[in-house]
């Protein structure tokens, strides 16, 4: 019987573990040749970045041309899976830029950390206790990590919270801390931790939990663009965005959809640049739940000259320094070819690739559907998979995208068609 107990794991060499795993679960000798090969990421860095490497895994990077933003061009390196992304976010960058491209700006790189204090009896005065000590709990902060404060940043402020809980009263101090180029998960976590002791003898009661919030709502990048009805194929089209907008700004399940079409942009580019897409994505959506209800990221209006005027507003932490942005050799080209000299810059640029997304795809679910686009590269995916050689690919793709049956069997009988 399998058992996935094995002493010691993480201190073996990645040679050994993909061995161990090898055996366990019965891999081919092509299938760990496979996993041998390494591309650009080697297999010793691979092996400082997580535990218990066996492999490395690739995914297309695409580059997403046409964009203006700020009235500066940018190339916009996409790391993803899913075919249409890049050329999505390609051809709405291009309708744009016909009318000036996008436009963006943004609060700069703070985040918050949490401090949790619980079992609280008089919470007003706990409060008032901590914010007393603001300048004291700040200047401790900020002894903790000298360089960030010397490049300009550091903590700033404190906010307290008061949480009325099943558990009592809870008072969650707020550290907000300038993190400049980094994302500033390590700094902010540090901070809070330092600070901990501290809130519990000013306060005499208990901290659990110290953590940066995902929700970085002091971290909002907006981005804008307006497009005139010629460039976007006349005044029908613009309703339909228009009514495609107004169902995810009224509809949970539609907003989900929405929401996640904005970030397949988003965390592509994070993706490419080494940032933690995952803390994009949670902070996205718990933004879009700000007034309590699940909604549209987006907006989409028409102006008084009928123009469409669409406009994103999200919390985005990411940095051009520290963690795999440092390491991942790609992750660094990915930086080079962007050309974000700093944080908030890169931030204020994938805000404009979520709104190119968004735009992409209202475009596309208002008029001939998001299928076709999709199905080509899909199509050319299920010819490979059906045994086709590089030179019968495209025929087969587009064989089944034109007879509207995409799927195995038939790329194989178009496949045996060809052939006879
Ligand atoms: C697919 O990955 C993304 C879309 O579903 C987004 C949307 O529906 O707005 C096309």
């Amino acid at each position: 019987m399998l058992s996935s107990r094995i002493s010691g794991f993480h201190k073996k060499s990645v040679q050994d573990r993909l061995e161990i795993i090898a055996e366990k679960t019965d891999l081919t000798k092509d299938e760990i040749k496979i996993l041998k090969k390494y591309g650009s990421l080697d297999e010793k860095t691979a092996d400082t970045m997580i535990e218990n490497v066996i492999s490395t895994f690739d995914i297309p990077l695409g580059i997403a041309t046409n964009f203006t933003i700020n009235d500066e061009e940018f190339f916009i390196p996409m790391a993803t899976e899913e075919s249409s992304v890049v050329a999505a976010a390609s051809n709405a960058a291009k309708i744009a830029r016909d009318c000036g491209g996008f436009y963006v700006n943004s609060l700069g790189p703070k985040m918050i950390a949490q401090i949790q204090l619980v079992n609280v009896k008089s919470p007003s005065q706990v409060k008032f206790k901590i914010l007393n000590e603001k300048e004291y709990l700040l200047k401790k902060a900020n002894d903790q990590d000298p360089i960030l404060k010397k490049f300009g940043g550091g903590a700033e402020d404190l906010e307290v919270r008061v949480l009325e809980t099943p558990l009592g009263y809870m008072v969650v101090t707020h550290l907000i801390v300038d993190t400049r180029d980094a994302m500033g998960a390590n700094s902010v976590n540090t901070m809070a931790e330092v600070l901990a002791p501290e809130i519990e003898k000013i306060t005499g009661g208990r901290v659990y939990l110290r953590i940066l919030s995902n929700l970085a709502d002091k971290r909002l990048v907006r981005a804008y663009t307006r497009i005139a009805p010629s460039a976007i194929g006349g005044e029908e089209v613009i309703e339909g965005i228009l009514n495609a907008y107004t169902f995810a700004s009224c509809d949970p399940y539609r907003a989900a959809t929405h929401n996640k079409g904005i970030m397949n942009g988003i965390s592509a580019v994070a993706i490419a640049t080494g940032n933690d897409f995952r803390a994009l994505e949670a902070g996205a959506h718990a933004y879009a739940s700000t007034y309590g209800q699940y909604t549209s990221l987006t907006r989409w209006e028409k102006d008084t000259e009928g123009y469409l005027v669409g406009f994103l507003e999200l919390p985005i932490a990411v940095g051009i320094i520290g963690g795999a942005t440092a390491v991942h050799p790609v992750a660094k080209i990915a930086l080079k070819i962007l050309g974000a000299e700093t944080g908030p810059k890169l931030a204020e640029v994938i805000g404009a690739v979520g709104l190119a997304q968004n735009l992409a795809a209202v475009r596309a679910l208002a008029t001939e559907g998001i299928q076709k686009g999709h199905m080509s590269l899909h199509a050319k995916n299920i010819a490979v998979m059906a045994g086709a050689s590089e030179t019968e690919v495209d025929e087969v793709a587009d064989k089944m995208v034109e007879g509207n049956q995409v799927n195995m069997e038939k790329a194989k009988q178009i496949l045996e068609e060809i052939r006879r």
